[in-house]
């Protein structure tokens, strides 16, 4: 059954839309309840696929999980050490965190190579690095990764690059290895401090997270306890991008102001108007947009997961914007589709040239990853006529209650499949 997203455009929108917990802290923090041996409850979860699917793999481990739209309360105590070889695990791509998590409790793992959003190649080396460092013997056999170790000893372990998602897995690994571990060149994205703060909750010894030093001590034990999580510096980012691009005054809340500088620099320089409280901000209605150059670093630089939705806003720019991606060079796949809506682009190696202003008009597109289809929800919302979004479950993967929010600050947005229609 395939299901769409049907947007009529042109409409300005308003209202307040509230942001929900961090998918890229919520599909590291649920892996990281596996090393407790009690219950950890979390709050704040966004109601996302990816969260839904790794609540499937602890159940498919052994473990329950009791949730409403927003709480879980995981319960490890039974948890097994099988093998997750296929299945689920592949279709998500932060089920890499599988790996450092069963490998710090059960001292052994299989797990099939991830899944998740194709943005060119995303290579898991400096992950492994990390875990041979700390011990463990690491095969890769027909897809899947196979982790076995004796013990795990705490190691110095320098990146080679700055990766969010090795840091984390190698914190996870860590907190019960032996002895002392130091993690350089770690990356300082807010969800690694979400993550250390569960595990340091849960009785682990980290400090540093948030600074590209990271220091654990490895303890004997971890047990449960309550969590809540951050919001989503991506889903408040596309939202203040959405509300520049078609919105006559949004307040979007539940936010972390330091977390969005990025953003908020690029659309200040565009010249939309931001007015940012304690936790909220407000977008006003640019008379114009100015042209701007964008480069995506890791945090606290320019978030590459917010240039996408970015593209789209800049066709409405007066000028040519250069977009350039320093962490996934090739994760353009929206230009094409915002293309055949009337966008005009030029790629040039790493950067997307983007020559403004342009009308863009409804047409059948595809959401080829979860970042390109919040790019084309922000087209459809500006084109006029009817845009078709095919491929949702991409969007659904990481933005929470996504056409709720929409409708109620006034857009015209539906999902339809085949057989039923669902507002
Ligand atoms: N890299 C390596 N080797 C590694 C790991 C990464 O060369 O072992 C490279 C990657 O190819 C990339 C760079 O290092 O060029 C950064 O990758 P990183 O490991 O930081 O990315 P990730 O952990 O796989 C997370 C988010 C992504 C987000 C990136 C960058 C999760 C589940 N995913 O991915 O989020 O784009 O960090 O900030 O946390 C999204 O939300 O749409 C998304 C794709």
């Amino acid at each position: 059954m395939s299901e769409k997203l049907f947007i009529n455009g042109g409409r300005k929108l308003s209202g307040t839309i509230s942001v929900d917990g961090a998918k890229n802290s919520a599909v590291a923090l649920i892996p990281a309840a596996i090393l407790a041996e009690s219950e950890v409850v979390i709050e704040g979860l966004p109601d996302i696929l990816d969260v839904h699917t790794l609540y499937k793999i602890i159940g498919e481990l052994g473990g329950s999980v009791r949730h409403d739209q927003q709480k879980a309360i995981i319960d490890p105590s039974h948890l097994v050490d099988m093998p997750l070889p296929s299945g689920n695990v592949k279709k998500l791509r932060a089920s890499y965190y599988l790996m450092g998590a069963m490998l710090g409790r059960f001292k052994k793992a299989v797990i099939g190579l991830p899944g998740g959003c194709y943005l060119g190649p995303r290579p898991i080396d400096q992950h492994i690095k990390g875990f041979k460092a700390l011990g463990a013997e690491v095969t890769n056999e027909q897809g899947a990764i196979y982790l076995r170790a004796n013990e795990l000893r705490g190691a110095r372990i320098y990146l080679d690059v700055v990766s969010v998602g090795a840091t984390i897995n190698i914190m996870l690994a860590a907190v019960l290895a032996k002895g002392k571990t130091v993690i350089e060149n770690a990356a300082k994205e807010p969800e690694i401090i979400d993550v250390a703060t569960l595990l340091n909750n849960m009785g682990a010894n980290i400090k540093g997270a948030g600074t590209d030093t990271i220091r654990i001590k490895g303890v004997e034990k971890l047990t449960g306890c309550h969590h809540t999580i951050i919001p989503d510096r991506i889903e408040a980012g596309t939202y203040m991008i959405l509300a520049a691009a078609v919105g006559k005054g949004i307040r979007i809340e539940n936010i972390i102001p330091d977390h969005l500088e990025g953003i908020q620099a690029k659309l200040s320089e565009m010249g939309v108007p931001i007015e940012m409280g304690e936790d909220a901000v407000f977008i006003g209605e640019a008379d114009r947009l100015k042209r701007i150059d964008v480069k995506t670093y890791t945090y606290p630089g320019f978030p590459t997961d917010l240039q996408q939705p970015l593209t789209a806003l800049l066709t409405q720019a007066e000028g040519n914007s250069i977009v350039t991606d320093t962490i996934y060079p090739s994760r353009f796949k929206q230009i094409a589709e915002l293309e055949r809506m009337g966008g005009c682009f030029k790629m040039e190696g790493r950067s997307a040239i983007i020559m403004g202003k342009t009308d863009l008009q409804g047409t059948k597109v595809k959401a080829t990853d979860l970042r390109a289809g919040a790019a084309l929800v922000i087209a459809g919302l500006l084109a006029s006529g009817q845009t078709e979004i095919a491929e949702i479950h991409h969007i659904e993967r990481g933005y929470s209650r996504i056409i709720e929010k929409l409708t109620s600050i006034g857009a015209d947005i539906k999902k339809k499949s085949t057989e039923t229609f669902i507002h």
